[in-house]
């Protein structure tokens, strides 16, 4: 007999057949009732043992954790909170799970310890929910681009540049680090190492994007990327994965249409697949929020604000009139800041950019034009010689969410501007190039994908939206 899963049980009509199933046991009650998990779905399946007729050697096997494989009859159900179960009629215990010794006991655990047994929380109800909300997030990431007839490019991992000209980057290097090689001037020869040349992970994939936005118009890359900051924030990871479309003949207005239509499509599209998941996370978050007091509660519950969301426009401010609203808010004349806004020109800080989304517009926020000593070589230079044609989107909750620009396709503005930041042109000279031949205007935005799932789970922490986080001081499994 072919094993059905879960979620198809649970969705079936058809009762009285015979089924198989596989899965792994999240109690087992009275030596009679399973609740069978195998990862479909959030929703477990209930097995009735006929305790009379199944050796008590394997009764006494089936402990959390265990595998199992079940023959039975699919009936309608005589108790309550499920419409269907499985009469068992063959009961096999695939794999133990000693209950003595299980990390993971039938019982509410905190995501801290969770964390440190990363290699077992899959199988819990909420990381389950999350892991199955990412894949969805990810794969409605591919369609939306498809659908839009982008072509999905495959940027290095291991480059010799710096994309974003910030020093932030693991090295890669295979010369023995007890005896490293040195050239004429006492510096480390990595003429002698692996690819004759210094080398890092990547920070970013929008300048090899760019190339082929030359070329295809319309491009995305989704992949890993590497940053060596010592933020230890609920917001960084060292290893994350982002999003990065770039696209011919695009100005800002036409980049921040596409992301905001981006975000909406596939938080949609979780709502869709993933509602059950949702809803799930939905109840935790506000058992989560109860233990707080009042005024740290969020407003909205985690569906309303996913709704919220997809049913308004995002609102769009400059830098400047962002600066001014925090200037003038009550939370900056108070000193409720840690940082206090007083001029133009600071970059911004989370605890402001949660307050503009929070409390101040209550919604999603695109801000534009920051000033040009804050943002990135690339970004095209406005006519006041001041700012610069970037855009960031900040979500409630979560902070920067997407960070973009429209693209310097001006050769000689480019070359300034690099010069001014002292990022050396001939090793960009390829980059240059695209300015060189068939230069036109472009743009491009990176969305950070685990605040993506981050925002859409209603979690926290951005170590729990990934399977196995990379932070400082810490890369296990
Ligand atoms: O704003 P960032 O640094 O922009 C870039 O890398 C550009 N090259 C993107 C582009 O225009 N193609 O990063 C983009 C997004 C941020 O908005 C944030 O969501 C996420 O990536 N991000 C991180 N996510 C997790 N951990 C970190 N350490 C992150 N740093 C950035
Ligand atoms: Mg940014």
């Amino acid at each position: 007999m072919k094993r059905t899963k879960i979620k198809d049980i649970l969705r079936s009509t058809e009762t009285d057949v015979p089924v198989l199933v596989k899965g792994w046991v999240k109690t087992f009650r009275s030596n009679q009732f399973i609740a069978l998990n195998d990862g479909s779905c959030n929703a477990n399946l209930q097995i009735v043992v006929d305790f009379n007729n199944t050796p008590e050697e394997t009764l006494k096997r089936i402990t959390t954790g265990a595998s199992l494989s079940i023959q039975g009859q699919l009936i309608k159900s005589l108790g309550k909170g499920q419409s269907v179960e499985i009469k068992a009629e063959k009961v096999e215990v695939l794999g133990d799970s000693d209950a003595e010794k299980f990390p993971l006991q039938p019982k509410k655990h905190s995501l801290e310890f969770l964390r440190e047994i990363a290699h077992l929380r899959f199988r819990t109800n909420t990381f389950g929910a999350i892991f199955r909300v990412r894949n969805s997030l990810a794969f409605a990431v591919h369609q939306f681009f498809q659908e839009k007839g982008f072509v999905y490019i495959h940027t290095p991992i291991i480059t010799s540049s710096d994309a974003e000209g910030a020093g932030e980057m693991f090295r890669v290097t295979t010369l023995n680090l007890n005896q490293l090689p040195k050239n004429e001037e006492g510096q480390i020869d990595f003429q002698q190492d692996f690819f004759g040349k210094s080398t890092n992970l990547t920070v970013s994939g929008q300048l090899e994007g760019e190339l082929a936005a030359m070329a295809f118009s319309d491009i995305y890359t989704f992949g890993p990327t590497f940053r060596a900051e010592n933020s230890n924030t609920a917001r960084h990871l060292a290893e994350f994965w982002m999003i990065e479309p770039e696209m011919a003949f695009y100005d800002l207005n036409d980049n921040m249409d596409l992301a905001e239509e981006l975000l909406k499509y596939v938080i949609k599209y979780a709502w869709d697949k993933n509602y059950e998941d949702l809803e799930f996370l939905n109840t935790r978050l506000l058992e989560e929020e109860k233990l707080k007091p009042q005024q740290d509660r969020s407003e909205l519950n985690l569906l309303d604000k996913l709704k919220f969301c997809l049913e308004n426009s995002f609102e769009r401010v400059t830098y400047t009139q962002a600066i001014e609203i925090l200037k003038e808010s009550n939370h900056n004349k108070k000193k409720k800041f840690q940082y206090l806004v007083n001029e133009w020109g600071v970059d911004l800080q989370s605890e402001h950019e949660r307050y503009l989304v929070e409390k101040h517009f209550k919604k999603p926020v695109i801000l534009t034009d920051y000033p040009k000593k804050i943002k990135a070589f690339y970004m095209r230079q406005n006519d006041d010689d001041k700012t610069v044609r970037a855009m960031d989107i900040l979500f409630p909750g979560i902070g920067e969410i997407v960070g973009g620009s429209q693209r310097e396709e001006r050769l000689d503005k480019l070359v300034s501007r690099m010069n001014e930041m002292n990022i050396p042109t001939h090793e960009l000279d390829w980059y240059l190039d695209t300015r060189r031949f068939g230069a036109c205007e472009h743009a491009g935005f990176g969305l950070g994908f685990e605040r993506l799932v981050l925002f859409v789970t209603g979690m926290t922490n951005i170590r729990d939206v990934i399977p196995f986080p990379r932070t400082p001081k810490n890369c296990e499994f």
